[in-house]
């Protein structure tokens, strides 16, 4: 039915305007008495074999919803709704900010992609944790932190920080986001040195409290094996939770899409079908090369349970989806969680 029926329509329509506008009625259809619980049934799938424990958290399913769709943590009770096992809001700066110029979301229909240079959007840390502090459903929740754009990299850490202390009564765990490319800069901090410097004093703050949360790191695809033995090297010394990989990716390898619309789209990540390899990629060589020494969280073109068994198969302990969520629709979740059953 969202196939055939309501993507064509809301395909023909600007897709960020069409993110705000289903994420409206989503809001007020959920003030239609029943219809959460409607939902619920249409959408969710529960057996006890889809419990994942992680990093000392316990998931209802192991399929999350990736960062980017929910910035500002207004939508996490309508979204449980969808069957999704948790939910990463974010990323989220210290302070508010606009984001890129309109239009930076982008559709590629032939390639079941998208392209975005949102630029983190966003209204802050303190208006997203004061909306977690709101939220009725128990799914578990990561909290995406990243810093403001005009703040420059040697000054990162403080940004980091702030973003962790405001969250962290309200999120189950973090992500560390170094791998956006619509940030000028940002992916610089994935180097060794900056990158271990950021880790090793959220590690700290976080290991001073009495409940410290997970944190992950969020890396490119882009990156290189040596960075990505770099990356294995710095979250085995600073003992953070686990990786997410991927983020979006700069390369326009492979695509359907015509080089001139690629030209006139600009930069930007692109996410969806032509990222599925890669990112694989990527997830299965931390895990071999890591010796599978701390969790993965496999995200990047997902969207059939093929795709999601793969990224399994490759060693991910749970996995996330943003793009298949669009053109797939909001069955996705529930079918991959049922074929997981399947395939155990
Ligand atoms: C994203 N993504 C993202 N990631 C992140 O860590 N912080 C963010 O703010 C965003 N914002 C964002 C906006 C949009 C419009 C898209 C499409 C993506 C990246 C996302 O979480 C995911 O890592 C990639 O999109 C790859 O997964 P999919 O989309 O191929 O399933």
């Amino acid at each position: 039915m969202y196939k055939i029926l309501i993507s064509p329509i809301l395909f023909l329509f600007d897709a960020e305007r069409i993110h705000y506008f289903v994420t409206d009625l989503l809001h007020f259809a959920f003030k239609i008495p029943f219809v959460p619980q409607l939902m619920r049934s249409m959408y969710t799938f529960e057996h006890p074999d889809l419990v994942t424990e992680v990093a000392g958290l316990r998931f209802r399913n192991p399929v999350g919803l990736a960062a980017g769709f929910d910035k500002n943590a207004e939508m996490v009770d309508q979204l449980e709704a969808l069957g999704f096992g948790f939910i990463e809001i974010g990323t989220v700066t210290p302070r508010p900010q606009p984001g890129n110029e309109k239009p930076r979301l982008f559709r590629l229909k032939k390639d079941k992609a998208l392209i975005n240079r949102m630029g983190f959007n966003n209204k802050g840390a303190a208006v997203a944790a004061a909306k977690l502090s709101k939220r009725k459903s128990g799914i578990l929740v990561g909290g995406n932190i990243g810093k403001n754009k005009d703040t420059p990299n040697d000054q990162a850490l403080s940004d980091y920080l702030i973003c962790f202390r405001e969250l962290f009564d309200v999120v189950d765990y973090f992500v560390v986001n170094v791998s956006s490319p619509n940030t000028p800069g940002l992916r610089d901090l994935q180097e060794k040195g900056p990158l271990t410097a950021i880790l090793k004093e959220l590690q700290q703050k976080n290991r001073e409290k009495f409940n410290p949360k997970p944190i992950f790191l969020k890396i490119a695809p882009d990156l290189t094996t040596s960075q990505l033995d770099d990356i294995i090297d710095i979250v085995k010394e600073t003992g953070i939770a686990g990786v997410i990989a991927t983020n979006t990716t700069i390369a326009r390898d492979n695509l359907r899409t015509s080089a001139e619309e690629i030209g006139q789209i600009g930069a930007g990540g692109l996410s969806g079908a032509p990222l599925t390899h890669r990112s694989t990629e990527v997830i299965r060589y931390i895990c071999d090369k890591s010796n599978h020494a701390f969790p993965v969280i496999g995200v990047g073109g997902i969207s059939s349970p093929a795709d999601a068994l793969e990224k399994k198969n490759a060693g991910a302990a749970l996995i996330q989806l943003y793009t298949g969520f669009i053109y797939e629709g909001p069955g996705l979740a529930k079918n991959i969680c049922k074929s997981l059953i399947r395939n155990r």
